[in-house]
């Protein structure tokens, strides 16, 4: 059985705690895609050019996921991720993945209208900016990380503005997708919601 759960939603809105929540309860596979465009970000703040650096992603890019995390790397990955021939360089990793047996749950922008239009089940997370910069404040700060709350609400209000500007594959809900607006809602509560629209589609396809 091949299903693939798609998705999406601005910076910081919870995608990633959902993503793999829903993952966990079902057994699927889950992809972070934001980690590929922050693995070209960190490779071209060391000097490379971006092209090259998504074309060629190694394992040991992905070797210290924290530091992937920091401000600038977001930022540098907002940067590289508006260039069409990077996001084209990561799209036959990210469609493979999505079709592999077992089921997948992809998180990023662009899962649900560009890399799998064709997913059996899309959801669009998102939350106010100000809760979303509370959380991602939390939650770098916790890490280690040396930031403040107006410099965190700033570069999710920045990448926000060039994720859904952008010409190829912009921030947007797809048309057939749940929207889950966590602003209000527990994490719990959102984790909850995502997986009762999973199992919608997966109890009728294990069953039929
Ligand atoms: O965790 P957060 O929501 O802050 O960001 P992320 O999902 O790790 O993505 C970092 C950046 O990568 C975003 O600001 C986007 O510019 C880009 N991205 C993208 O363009 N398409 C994706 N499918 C995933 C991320």
């Amino acid at each position: 059985m091949s299903l693939t759960v798609a998705i999406d939603g601005p910076a910081a809105a919870g995608k990633g705690t959902v993503a793999r929540a829903v993952a966990a309860h079902f057994g699927f596979a889950h992809l972070d895609t934001g980690l590929l465009y922050r693995a070209v970000g960190r490779r071209a703040l060391d000097h490379m050019e971006p092209v090259e650096a998504a074309a060629s992603l190694r394992p040991s890019d992905f070797s210290d996921i924290e530091a992937l995390r920091a401000p600038e790397v977001s930022q540098a990955a907002s940067r590289v991720a508006a260039m069409p021939e990077v996001r084209a360089a990561l799209v036959d990793f990210q469609r493979a993945f999505a079709r592999r047996q077992g089921g997948a749950v992809l998180d990023g922008r662009d899962i649900g209208t560009v890399i799998c239009p064709e997913a059996e089940v899309k959801l669009f997370v998102t939350a106010s900016d100000e809760v979303r910069a509370n959380r991602r404040y939390r939650e770098l700060a916790g890490t280690g990380h040396e930031v403040t709350l107006a410099g965190v609400a700033a570069d999710l209000a920045e990448r926000d503005r060039r994720d859904a500007a952008r010409a190829t594959a912009p921030l947007t809900a797809a048309k057939d997708a749940v929207l889950i607006d966590t602003s209000r809602m527990s994490i719990e509560t959102a984790v909850q919601t995502a997986i009762d629209a999973v199992a919608a589609v997966h109890n009728a396809r294990t069953r039929g």
